[in-house]
């Protein structure tokens, strides 16, 4: 029979941990909607401890998502297990990942604790977090550095007191493939009673080996993969889960191990990735860059035309890439845009659906063809809920290489309109000035990024731009527009509305 591994899926946890990737409520839930669709076995829905945002967001979670297995992190701590249950205990299917680090560095200078304590802190918590759940996950902490002896003592240790998974992560991204595969033979062959447990991999990619080590790791024995959409994660992140799906499904001749992920679903959960988190993927990015399926060389082209398989090895519509490049235009009906959105994955509600309708039928007044990354452009600039607390009403910017720049922007809140003037040395900082002055807040911007979304003149641009409000986390706005200037000023109204909503 065909061996099936698992796919742990930790976006919203070691992904959303990362600098630039954090989510609201709202878009953690979306996040998980689609990892459901992805048929992914294991969602890590987040750290529950961490904050009583992290821990609403689980819990939001375990309540919509039914298929998927929910699960939360937590320290070797008891109030860390009783945070992760409460968040979790509403899941159809739920799982506690306990975690400790095993190796002598973090024992020593981290833990500061002596490897027999360690042993003890692992049987004590893993017995606490039982007492709540059936699947229960311990994690080796920076367990590729650890003694590999000590490392079997841990995991049997873990076993005994009622671990169902047992993880070996490369915490730090050090490994080489022969070399964790070699460990995970080891592990397997002196651990007593590790044929009862599921044998997980968590790599991430400081050497760029986290896709390869885990799938070696596979190879050896391991039955679960842990990985993030477009392999967002702590520092060079983790393993990709689009890469590692893609491998054993494409080099299933190789590997001849199966695994439950719908692959027509990637291409939209990455681009909802990159939509939330204003974090693009590299052009050259495997399965789901801008690249990834194109042929530039006049030799590759006439290749392909003749035949497909000349240079391509997996098709884009395997991976879910819309066939159809050029969609719709002015005369589209609701019907056409709505069946389109479906086709490219889109279920929104109606309330969201009309707005992004309405910012469609204005876009297409100005630009003769909607193309998908027009579309998917509009449905990502629209808050999730489909509430806009503040809204552009208008703006007047006057700008030169020889003046200071002045912005009046109108803004609207309900009924009420604002106006605000400010000056600046550019045309958008003046813009933001404004705003800042209407919302009466501290408004920082953290980082900005523009970029066009589809090519020729009438292109639309996308703005990013990062916000921190009187001190607060940073959230992430998007707006777009076939004006620059408006863009940037949707995107800063995004956020702020953002920041609202939470
Ligand atoms: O990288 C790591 O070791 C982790 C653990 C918490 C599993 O993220
Ligand atoms: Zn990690």
């Amino acid at each position: 029979m065909e061996r099936t591994i698992k796919i742990f899926d930790t976006t919203l946890r070691d992904g959303e941990q990362s600098p630039g990737c954090s989510m609201n409520l709202n878009e953690k839930i979306e996040v998980a909607k689609v990892l459901e669709a992805l048929k992914v076995d294991i969602i890590e829905a987040g750290f529950a401890i961490a904050s009583p945002g992290d821990a609403a967001a689980i819990a939001a979670i375990a309540d919509t998502v039914h298929d998927s297995t929910i699960c939360s992190l937590a320290r070797c701590v008891e109030k860390d297990i009783d945070a992760a249950w409460n968040a979790i205990k509403m899941a159809n299917s739920a799982r506690i990942h306990v975690f400790l680090a095993t190796s002598p560095l973090h024992m020593e200078y981290k833990l500061k604790m002596k490897p027999e304590e360690v042993l003890e802190s692992i049987a004590y918590n893993v017995a606490y977090a039982k007492k709540y759940c059936g699947d229960i996950e311990f994690s080796a902490e920076d367990s590729t550095r650890s003694d590999l002896d000590f490392l079997c003592r841990a995991f049997e240790v873990a076993i005994k007191a009622g671990a169902t998974t047992l993880n070996i992560p490369d915490t730090v991204g050090y490994m080489v493939p022969e070399e964790y595969a070699a460990r995970v033979k080891y592990l397997r062959e002196h651990t007593a009673g590790i044929e009862n447990v599921t044998l997980s991999c968590h790599m991430h990619n400081d050497l760029g080996m986290a896709v390869a080590n885990s799938l070696a790791g596979v190879a050896a024995g391991i039955d679960q993969i842990e990985c993030t959409l477009n392999g967002i994660g702590e520092r060079a992140g983790n393993a990709s889960m689009e890469e590692c799906v893609m491998a054993l499904k494409t080099r299933k001749d190789q590997f001849g191990i199966g695994c439950n992920i719908d692959t027509t679903q990637i291409y939209r959960a990455s681009r909802m990735i990159q939509t939330i988190t204003g974090v693009p993927v590299a052009p050259t990015k495997p399965i789901v860059g801008a690249n990834a399926f194109a042929h530039e060389s006049g030799i590759h082209q006439h290749g392909v035309m003749a035949n497909k398989e000349t240079y391509e090895i997996m098709t884009p519509e395997s991976v879910g890439i819309p066939k159809n490049a050029i969609v719709l235009g002015k005369h589209s009906g609701r019907h056409a845009f709505e069946d389109r959105l479906r086709e490219l994955g889109y279920t929104l509600d109606k309330a969201k659906l009309d707005t992004v309708f309405d910012k469609f039928k204005a876009l297409a007044d100005k630009k003769k063809v909607i193309k998908d990354r027009d579309l998917e452009a509009l449905v990502g600039a629209v808050p999730v809920s489909g509430e806009e607390r503040y809204s552009l009403d208008r703006f007047v910017i006057n700008s030169g290489n020889s003046i200071t720049s002045t912005a009046v922007i109108s803004m609207k809140k309900g009924d009420e309109v604002f106006e605000r003037v400010a000056a600046s040395d550019g045309p958008i900082n003046a813009a933001y000035r404004a705003i800042n002055k209407i919302v009466g807040k501290d408004v920082v911007l953290e980082d900005y990024s523009l970029k066009s979304m589809t090519d020729g003149e009438d292109a639309q641009a996308e703005a990013i731009a990062k916000i921190s409000v009187d001190g607060g986390d940073t959230v992430t706005g998007r707006g777009v527009s076939t004006d620059v200037i408006e863009a940037s000023i949707k995107a800063y109204i995004n956020g702020i509305n953002k920041y609202f909503i939470d």
